[in-house]
């Protein structure tokens, strides 16, 4: 079974290409990720509309790469006819500049034996998530491939389970633990088995890599400042200032990063002469001592099996390190499971991984306006990853 992922929630524009053998084992035959981060770098964030421009332009060509690298690209004979466009240029309508080069691009292209098309649904920022999710329905329509809508965060658990050396999901054990963390997220979810997840909590305010990015701001680093302060980290003392732990004391598994940001901002203020690498030592220790403390809290509650990290900030050394050893030391009879550093930021394999696992629904063509996006942090707290409210089925 060949599925074809498309990703577009921020500022990565991604697509991948894997062949599934059973529901364990895949091969990646595509594996392509294009960042915006030189884009967005002087707005010091992501622009919404930038990203959706930048997602337009840049997803036919990683589309055509990813075909040529999956050896899927052959240049048909029988030519498709423009009257075949219709219904795509009705998707693509307000996508002016993906109609184009789908016209130009796919009427000389054979059909590729495709099974299904996985695309990221949200949450993510609506402009971003539009022109991946039209895109994958433009090529569904035209193809006739069923589309399979994923959940970004879900996509993140499935890449901490991707051994890349061996081609294959790790056999996890249940009930487990996800911490996701990322620009847009912190949240901790229960894994009752793969498909069916719990939301424990999450950040009243500020995701975790928000803080790194608004911090490394202030600190007049460049964005992503999760990289930065990390870096400086190293060469610092994290016991140098005692930044606030919010929410550790707390009867949940919430989160709440914003204060953290403002003492950090008052220090600078009454601190003039400050050392950046003390200041990012510091932060960094208080922000991976609430994360670590909520996630085996949660991991003790719920008798995990199996802990594992998620999201771009799961790039971070430390925090991946404290968990580790924590767990080592605590909860010895735990599997801790982190996904490779390529794999921590948004790309489109973990898309396609958990389509391809299977507990995702198929669309067919016909039902195209039953996909609906989910934006930003609409997920209802009651409410798992796989039963949210932004997906009409
Ligand atoms: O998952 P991701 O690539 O995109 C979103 O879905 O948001 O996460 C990006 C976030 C950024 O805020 C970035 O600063 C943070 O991940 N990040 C890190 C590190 N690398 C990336 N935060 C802390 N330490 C890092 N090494
Ligand atoms: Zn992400």
């Amino acid at each position: 079974m060949k599925i074809l992922a498309i990703e577009t929630s921020c500022d990565e524009t991604a697509v991948a290409i894997i062949d599934k053998k059973n529901s364990r084992n895949f091969r990646v035959l595509a594996n392509l990720v294009s960042s915006q981060v030189k884009i967005h770098e002087k707005f010091g964030g992501v622009v919404p509309n930038l990203a959706r421009r930048e997602h337009e332009k840049n997803l036919v060509p990683i589309l055509l790469r990813a075909l040529k690298e999956a050896n899927m690209y052959h240049v048909s004979r029988i030519k498709y006819q423009v009257s075949d466009l219709k219904k795509v240029n009705l998707i693509l309508e307000r996508e002016a500049i993906l109609r184009d080069q789908f016209a130009q691009h796919f009427l000389s292209l054979k059909k590729p034996k495709l099974d299904a098309i996985a695309v990221t649904y949200g949450p993510g920022l609506a402009p971003a998530l539009w022109a991946g999710v039209n895109f994958a329905k433009a090529l569904s329509a035209f193809w006739k491939v069923p589309l399979i809508p994923i959940n970004h965060m879900e996509g993140h658990i499935f890449s901490a389970l991707f051994s890349p050396k061996r081609s294959t999901l790790y056999a996890m054990r249940f009930p487990a633990i996800a911490l996701l963390v990322s620009g847009g997220h912190t949240e901790l979810h229960l894994v009752k088995k793969l498909g069916s997840y719990k939301r424990l909590g999450e950040t009243l305010d500020d995701a975790s890599g928000e803080a790194f990015d608004k911090v490394a701001k202030m600190l007049g680093l460049s964005y992503p400042g999760g990289p930065e302060i990390s870096k400086w980290a190293e060469s610092g003392n994290s016991q140098a200032i005692a930044f606030p732990r919010p929410m550790l004391k707390a009867n949940n598994f919430d989160f709440s990063f914003s204060g953290l940001k403002t003492s950090v901002l008052y220090y600078l203020r009454d601190h003039p002469k400050y050392s950046l690498a003390d200041v990012a030592a510091s932060f960094e220790e208080a922000v991976v001592e609430v994360l670590t403390e909520k996630t085996l809290r949660a991991a003790k509650k719920y008798k995990a099996k199996t802990i594992l990290i998620g999201g771009g900030v799961a790039a971070n050394k430390k925090l991946r390190q404290v968990l580790r050893n924590k767990i080592r030391e605590l909860l010895p009879h735990a599997t801790f499971l982190e996904p490779q550093i390529s794999q921590t930021g948004d790309n489109a394999l973990m898309i396609a991984l958990t389509a391809a696992y299977g507990s995702s629904k198929l669309i067919t063509s016909g039902e195209h306006s039953r996909i609906s996006l989910l934006v930003n942090k609409k997920l209802r707290a009651t409410e798992g990853i796989g039963a949210e409210p932004g997906l009409r089925l």
